[in-house]
């Protein structure tokens, strides 16, 4: 990985980001992260907001919230926020007030997870059957189920706009029901939501016109999608450019680039284990960097994925591989990260990429090794 340790090209991701698709204070993005501390009927708590503030309080531009769902039937993971009742507002609107308070941006992101939706009485899916790593039978959906979708993902959207937000993001990534629908492997429909690339990726789609209709042209629209699907027979790296590519010349603002789902090869996993600064960071890179040079000129791309240290950051932003560039794991780690590294500590994140996180979230308490040793007192990455 190129490295580029010339102080003035690092401070450039320190100053702001002067751009008329979405205006930043710097180059760095909480990615969204899902910490199990909702309340089980899906509310916001004390502690689930702080811990999206705290990482807007710590110097990142913008934090993407923890993913919502739209709908009951599209509920993935245990304690996570819901965005579909009107209930949500006033969280939203606690959020937005917080993290502008700080010189912050706040991007909800809204996710229906399809055959993934452990946690809901009945999953859907593109054409049913199981979903990988489960044993619960799907239903497949009809025209009038994706209708559905589509109003459940822009009544959301409009929640998230009553509430301050600047911006929404649409998870089209790791698996869930939009990557199951451009998934050959998951998607067996004969119908226009299926078998060729266009077909497949029309969900995606449609649910961006809709919530681009209720939210109007000057809303913050971005997408957060998989490269690759990361499994055999799944769609590679080629279809998911074309798909990035695709649906920023349908007008998302901002496309978020990640890989893989819960049943990729690791190596293709959105949060890949084992990543530390220097060689084995950025893993995703190359795909930004395809997507980057031919975006469309009023859009930007995001980044996100085992980003670790500020001469990579810098080389990537010298290279123009990434207008953005998103952090998950390390804010769990220090939340105050991004402050740290405009104070003069440009150690890398002391995050491991253990995925401790990961596997504890729906337990509500994270067991992030290295933010237990910080709260003991302990801690020193020398
Ligand atoms: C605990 C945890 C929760 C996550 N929750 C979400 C989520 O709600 N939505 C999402 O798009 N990605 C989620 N991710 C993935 C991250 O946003 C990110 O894509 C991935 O971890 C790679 O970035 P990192 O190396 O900086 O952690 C989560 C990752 C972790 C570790």
């Amino acid at each position: 990985m190129k490295e580029i340790n010339d102080r003035e090209k690092i401070v450039k991701l320190f100053m702001p980001f002067e751009n008329e698709v979405f205006p930043l204070r710097n180059r760095f993005v909480r990615a969204a992260t899902w910490l199990g501390a909702c309340s089980g009927e899906g509310r916001a708590t004390p502690l689930s907001l702080s811990r999206q503030i705290e990482a807007a309080a710590g110097g990142a531009a913008a934090v993407i919230t923890e993913s919502a769902y739209v709908s009951p039937e599209g509920r993935a993971l245990r304690r996570q926020w819901g965005l579909d009742s009107d209930d949500a507002i006033p969280e939203v609107r606690r959020l937005s007030d917080a993290v502008h308070a700080v010189g912050s941006k706040l991007i909800v992101q809204l996710c229906h997870a399809g055959a993934a939706a452990s946690y809901a009485a009945s999953a859907y899916s593109p054409s049913g059957g199981t979903y990988p790593g489960y044993d619960k039978d799907t239903i497949a959906m009809t025209r009038e189920d994706m209708s559905k979708v589509c109003r459940d993902f822009a009544a959301a959207a409009e929640r998230a706009r009553a509430g301050g937000a600047d911006g929404v993001e649409i998870h089209a990534a790791h698996g869930y029901l939009l990557t199951q629908f451009m998934s050959p492997l998951l998607n067996k429909r004969n119908d226009e939501y299926g078998g060729s690339f266009e077909n497949r990726l029309r969900a995606a789609r449609e649910v961006y016109d809709a919530v681009r209709q209720a939210v109007g042209d000057s809303f913050s629209i971005w997408l957060k999608l998989s490269m690759t699907e990361g499994v055999p027979g799944g769609y590679g790296p080629d279809e998911g450019i074309d798909a990035a590519l695709n649906l920023l010349s349908c007008g998302v603002n901002v496309l978020e680039v990640s890989s893989g789902t819960g049943y990729s090869a690791p190596r293709h996993a959105p949060s890949v284990v084992g990543v530390s600064a220097g060689d084995s960071e950025a893993p995703f890179a190359g795909y930004a960097a395809a997507v980057k040079s031919k975006a469309p000129k009023n859009s930007l791309v995001l980044l996100t994925g085992g980003l670790r240290s500020l001469p990579v950051l810098a080389a990537l932003l010298e290279e123009g591989t990434a207008d953005l560039f998103g952090i998950s794991r390390p804010f769990i780690a220090e939340p105050d990260l991004i402050n740290r590294w405009a104070e003069d500590d440009a150690r890398p994140s002391a995050c491991i990429s253990c995925n401790a996180c990961l596997r504890t979230a729906g337990g509500g308490v994270i067991d992030c090794p290295i933010m237990r040793e910080r709260q003991e007192g302990e801690w020193d990455p020398l």
